[in-house]
């Protein structure tokens, strides 16, 4: 299928690893011009040299930090009127949250709630004003199967798909979709980070509980990031644009419910 696509531009947040990196490969591939942001320099210009010599697009890298205005001005800078705008980046840290301070609450929001909605109030109206928008949020299965340790993420993530449900059914009719991508288990840094949080003493190996995520999904195993990359390009795809407001399960089928 030509997803009707090519030449548009995307700015990727959250993109020189794991699920954004696959989002903007898959995106590039279809002809789409990329801009990627992300904090660490040098993860950042690897993914951009790859993404730009298997592809051939205009591929710009920007360093920045989507919780802080400084960053997200610098990620417009790199992008100034997309087409096509990618939310995301780093979920939390389990815990408990008779542990969390106020602090720690902001930070979840800024990261998870506040940095996307802002990064969409100062990318919405250009879309709606030329009549092509396509704007995707990865978030989490936790907002529709809480997951107990990730409170912060159950709150936060719930915020972000609740606002942009309402806002998805204004900028539909100007062709601008909204819409957001809830991973389950992928083989990414973002798991292994979240399967050494839940590490105890005298517990289970990371290697054990690795395994038995695995197995413990109806796909006995982790998803792909190609996988969710596709999704998402099609998703931004021309023939996507009756699709909006929705909450995307990609998650080998973990979800219990039949809605
Ligand atoms: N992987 C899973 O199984 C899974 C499941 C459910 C939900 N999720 C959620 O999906 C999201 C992506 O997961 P992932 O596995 O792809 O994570 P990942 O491999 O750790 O990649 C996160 C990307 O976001 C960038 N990033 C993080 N914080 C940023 C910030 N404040 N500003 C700009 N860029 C930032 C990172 O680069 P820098 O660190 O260099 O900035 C990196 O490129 C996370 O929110 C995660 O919680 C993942």
């Amino acid at each position: 299928m030509d997803l009707g696509i090519s030449g548009r531009k995307a700015l990727l947040v959250g993109a020189s690893r794991g699920l954004g990196k696959a989002c903007a490969f898959a995106l590039a591939r279809e002809g789409v011009a990329v801009t990627l942001v992300a904090r660490t320099r040098d993860v950042l210009e690897q993914t951009c040299g790859e993404i730009r010599s298997t592809t051939g697009v205009t591929v710009t890298p920007v360093v920045g930090d989507i919780t802080t205005p400084e960053g997200r001005q610098a990620a417009l800078a790199g992008c100034p009127e997309p087409d096509i705008l990618l939310n995301n980046a780093d979920g939390p840290v389990p815990g408990d949250f008779r542990d969390w301070s106020r602090q720690d609450w902001l930070g979840a929001l800024d990261s998870m709630m506040l940095g996307p909605i802002e990064m969409i109030r100062l990318t919405v109206d250009g879309m709606m004003a030329r009549k092509f928008g396509r704007i995707i949020n990865i978030v989490s299965r936790s907002v529709k199967i809480p997951q107990i340790e990730l409170g912060l993420s159950n709150g936060a993530r719930a915020g972000l798909v609740g606002f942009v449900g309402g806002l998805a059914r204004q900028t539909v009719e100007h062709n601008v979709t909204i819409n957001n991508l809830l991973p389950g288990i992928f083989d990414s840094d973002a798991q292994r980070r979240h399967i050494n949080g839940m590490l105890e003493e005298g517990g289970k190996s990371f290697d054990e509980i690795w395994k038995a995520r695995a197995a413990g999904n109806p796909a006995r195993r982790y998803g792909r990031p190609a996988e969710l990359g596709a999704y998402c390009a099609f998703i931004c795809s021309e023939q996507a644009g009756f699709v909006t407001g929705q909450n995307l399960l990609v998650d080998g089928g973990s979800y219990p419910g039949t809605f």
